[in-house]
């Protein structure tokens, strides 16, 4: 048998978490996304304001996967560690190599995943993926003011809230603010306690 030997600071692989592991997204991932991605709940937060064909996600799925073969962005598919059980989605998106940014992204399909530290999980790992792999300096995201579950998360893995777009989503009826709020790598690497 062989034993594959790497120095000490190799040994933690950043797409593993504490509950959860972020792996290549398949096509085969598409049936399990389709169960839960129509769930009104679920979709609003992303900004799906239309319900989807499978036809539909499956082009995304494709063209997640041109993204990546370009360099341009990366999403994951979410996993639990246990059980290798399908939970979602995270991507870094629109990945700037001047400036070294990207967009972050994260969706646990089923809601009754939903508050038992998958999506804080999976968030870590993206980050580990922006500033350790990727080489990135700053990871922003948009969120919408009335999802306070994914704010309270986004805060607690260290994103600041850094801007408001005032009434730039029309939601259910209404026009709702969005919360524009980044993260640094040196603030990364000060939470974290690492230097990268
Ligand atoms: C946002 C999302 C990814 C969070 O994933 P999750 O696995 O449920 O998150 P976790 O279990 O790791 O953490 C949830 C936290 O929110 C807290 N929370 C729950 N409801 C809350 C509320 N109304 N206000 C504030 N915090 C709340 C929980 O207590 C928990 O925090 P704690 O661990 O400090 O106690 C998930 O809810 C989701 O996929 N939502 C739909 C898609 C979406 O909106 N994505 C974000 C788009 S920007």
């Amino acid at each position: 048998m062989i034993v594959l030997m790497l120095p000490n600071s190799l040994k933690k692989s950043p797409y593993t978490g504490e509950k959860i592991k972020l792996r290549a997204l398949e096509l085969s991932d598409l049936s399990s996304i389709m169960e839960h991605w129509n769930t009104y709940a679920v979709r609003i937060g992303l900004g799906k304001y239309i319900p989807e064909s499978s036809t539909q996600r499956e082009e995304w799925i494709k063209a997640q996967t041109q993204k990546a073969s370009k360099g341009e962005g990366y999403t994951f598919a979410i996993e639990t560690l246990e059980t290798k059980n399908f939970l979602g989605t995270c991507s870094l998106n629109k990945i700037n190599n001047v400036s070294r940014t990207a967009f972050l992204s994260v969706v646990i399909l089923n809601p009754e995943n939903h508050g038992k530290g998958y999506g804080t999980d999976a968030v870590r790992c993206l980050l580990e993926v922006a500033f350790r792999v990727l080489n990135l300096h700053r990871v922003e995201l948009h969120v919408y003011s009335f999802m306070k579950e994914a704010i309270h998360v986004y805060e607690k893995v260290g994103f600041k809230q850094t801007g408001v777009r005032r009434e730039a989503s029309y939601i259910d009826g209404e026009y709702r603010d969005d919360l524009v709020m980044d993260i640094l790598r040196r603030e990364y690497e000060e939470i974290t306690k690492k230097m990268l």
